[in-house]
């Protein structure tokens, strides 16, 4: 195992790995340790790790299946599109679409009824200072609802909708429209469980519109509760990146921002790999897209590019 060293970085959440060489083939029981230490600390941090976008691209793929971003096929990395940039940097002499992606609290493609298993964000180049992530536990904020909320909660599906992505509407309206119409609103259990570990957890967020059977009123009162309390400063942990740190969350069990907090004169620059996760979700108005056929998203999508 070498010299493998995981040392948590927060209470709630998150731990450094150190001890281990990204761009080396990865041993199977390293593999298993490195595995391990994500489903007990939720966002890993590797830090120091130079690596190349097909080093990037061979860690990533231990843990799964690499999306290929179609919802964003135009920020792709050129010759791999298992590889989103997300940057403030022009892209093609314009603003790129991603120069404020992440900016309220969420799943990973959550308007999907597929949200990611999770994914490994690098740092590339960074602002002076800010630009941080701050992640939640929400294994922590199911467990601290009272057993009578947990109960009211239990069957209970929320309506999560893409045009609730923050900023979106500065965005190109026409790619707007598109990413609208290819993803309907979707339902998602507000109690997950964890595949792998079989934990409860609290899915909920800032991009839902509601939630199943309860009015308007309701709705946002038991959300701005319940999203109150996810993302209660005890169940964060906060991430000031440094350049070559490697980031792996688990979507599964987690929620994250990334913050505006930087000089936007200053270049930033992260590439992300996101890991396709299982149906869990429903879509609320069947037939109206076929958004579980990433291949064929992709092709629609670079068609109006
Ligand atoms: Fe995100």
């Amino acid at each position: 195992m070498g010299n493998l060293t995981v040392k948590p970085l927060g209470y709630a959440l998150g731990a450094e790995v150190t001890g281990v060489d990204l761009r080396q083939p990865l041993e199977p029981m390293l593999r298993t340790a490195i595995n391990e230490a994500w489903l007990r600390h939720l966002v890993l941090v590797f830090p120091g790790q130079d690596l190349s976008t097909t080093e990037q691209i061979a860690f990533a793929r231990h843990f799964g299946e690499l999306d290929k971003h179609a919802f964003q096929p135009r920020y792709t990395h050129p010759d791999h599109r298992e590889i989103l940039l997300v940057t403030n940097k022009l892209i093609g002499g314009k603003p790129s679409d991603t120069r404020n992606t992440g900016r309220n609290w969420h799943t990973d493609l959550a308007f999907t009824p597929r949200p990611a298993k999770g994914a490994l964000l690098r740092c590339k180049e960074k602002p002076l200072v800010g630009g941080d992530t701050m992640f939640t536990n929400l294994y922590l904020a199911y467990e601290t609802l009272t057993p009578r909320m947990q109960a009211f909660i239990e069957d209970m599906e929320a309506i999560h909708d893409v045009s609730l992505v923050k900023g979106i509407e500065q965005r190109d309206p026409e790619k707007v429209a598109e990413l609208k119409r290819l993803n309907p609103p979707v339902a998602h259990r507000v109690v997950q469980v964890h595949p792998e570990t079989g934990r409860k957890s609290l899915m909920v967020g800032q991009r839902i519109r509601g939630i199943l059977g309860l009015s308007d009123g309701e709705s946002a009162a038991l959300l701005g509760f319940l999203n109150e309390h996810a993302q209660s400063p005890e169940f964060i942990y906060r991430h000031r990146w440094s350049v070559h740190d490697l980031v792996m969350w688990d979507n599964r069990c987690t929620q994250h921002i990334a913050l505006p907090d930087f000089d936007q004169t200053q270049p930033r620059l992260m590439l992300r790999c996101s890991l396709e996760g299982e149906v869990i979700g429903r879509l609320l108005e069947p037939g109206k897209a076929r958004v579980d056929d990433r291949e064929a998203l992709m092709q629609q999508l670079a068609a109006i590019a």
